[in-house]
């Protein structure tokens, strides 16, 4: 592996253009972007920069220093997966993506590097895919607005990652910012700026299991609030105002499935109607019950350290985060106490034979 950090390292003279964006942290809102329902998730501070430029010869180059490996691509194809550097395929996939777009993509050099934890639910995917049209808007002079940004790095993760996800986490990197919260209806894109409760700030905490993947899981969860959708026949979960409706489901896997989205829905527009931290926190909670029972894409150690989470006396709320399958929590804690609730919560979580670690904020040592 190269020791690379900058782009001149890697391709010997300056890059045009520099660009960046944020991972991102769902609040609430949890699998309710692709039944185009609410959402309400949070920049992170870590962040994914670009450096780019118009390359010389004809072949793109995308290097990531995490990998320290340059792939090569020819302009209008998907770079190759099995060359040791997994940002390529995302960077080629929105290259494609932009060209149908319409923009004039040439042959590029693109330098990556990213602190946003990969694999734990706090899209850094999509803080890649973002920060790459942020840059190749800036290098082409081109006209794209930040939403438009967003459906175009959306389009690159499912045409070129296989996940049929929704539109949150790349609104979130492409609009949210780190001290509001995105609220955000996935149906029309109306989305309003909200402040986090008085009093509180947000934990992140990685529970150490890796999301062995997700994908297919994440997949059929789709498949199945589609079909519940069309047995309540409706055009999506999103049209279900109340969660009694959904008991008229014959089959208990998609009323299951139903009565989390129809829930999940209300607690988000609740959060985004006002409430104080402790409000918050309840439906914090009350989302990660119905994740972990109803929804099913909790694993135990996220319910162990969430629980741990619950009972810390600092702590509103605690949820798991993201797709699910393992990764990341969130909590909701007191102003100014996450670092004492994460330096509590680890040893109890490792007593357990976990490993965790806090994520925002990082810790300097545990
Ligand atoms: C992933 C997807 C999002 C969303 C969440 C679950 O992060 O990319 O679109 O569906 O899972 O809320």
């Amino acid at each position: 592996m190269t020791t690379a950090t900058t782009f001149q390292d890697v391709f010997g003279s300056p890059p045009a253009v520099y660009a960046r964006a944020p991972g991102r942290v769902n609040l609430l809102g949890e699998h309710t972007d692709y039944n185009e329902g609410f959402v309400l998730p949070i920049a992170i501070p870590q962040s994914t920069r670009v450096a780019m430029r118009r390359a010389s010869g004809p072949r793109s180059r995308v290097h990531a220093a995490a990998y320290g490996r340059t792939v090569e691509f020819a302009p209008g194809t998907d770079a190759p997966t099995d060359e040791g550097n997994p940002f390529a395929r995302y960077v080629s996939g929105t290259l494609l993506e932009a060209a149908h777009e319409g923009l004039e993509v040439p042959a590029l050099d693109i330098f990556v590097v990213s602190d946003v934890p990969i694999g734990v639910g706090l899209s850094s995917s999509a803080a890649l895919e973002v920060a790459v049209l942020r840059a190749l808007r800036d290098l082409l002079g081109a006209e794209i607005d930040d939403v438009r940004i967003a459906q175009v790095a959306q389009r690159a993760e499912i045409e070129h990652a296989g996940v049929r996800c929704g539109i949150m986490d790349q609104m979130a990197s492409s609009l949210a910012d780190t001290r509001s919260a995105l609220f955000l209806d996935t149906r029309t894109l109306r989305r309003q700026l909200i402040p986090l409760p008085e009093g509180s700030s947000v934990l992140v905490m990685d529970s150490g299991v890796a999301r062995s993947l997700a994908t297919s899981g994440y997949n059929q969860r789709r498949a199945e609030c589609e079909a519940a959708a069309a047995a309540l026949g409706v055009p999506a979960l999103r049209d279900v105002d109340y969660v009694s409706a959904v008991e008229q489901l014959t089959d208990d896997t998609l009323r299951r499935r139903a009565r989390h989205v129809v829930s999940e829905n209300q607690r988000v527009l609740s959060a985004a109607a006002g409430v104080d931290a402790i409000g918050f926190g309840q439906l914090m909670n009350a989302s990660h019950a119905s994740l972990r029972d109803d929804y099913e894409v909790s694993v135990p150690a996220v319910d162990r350290l969430v629980e741990l989470l619950q009972q810390h006396p600092g702590v509103f709320g605690a949820r798991m985060t993201g797709a699910g399958w393992g990764g990341a929590c969130v909590a909701l804690c007191r102003y100014g106490e996450q670092e004492k609730v994460a330096r509590d919560v680890l040893p109890a979580y490792a007593d357990l034979g976990e490993t965790g670690r806090a994520l925002v904020p990082e810790l300097d040592q545990v």
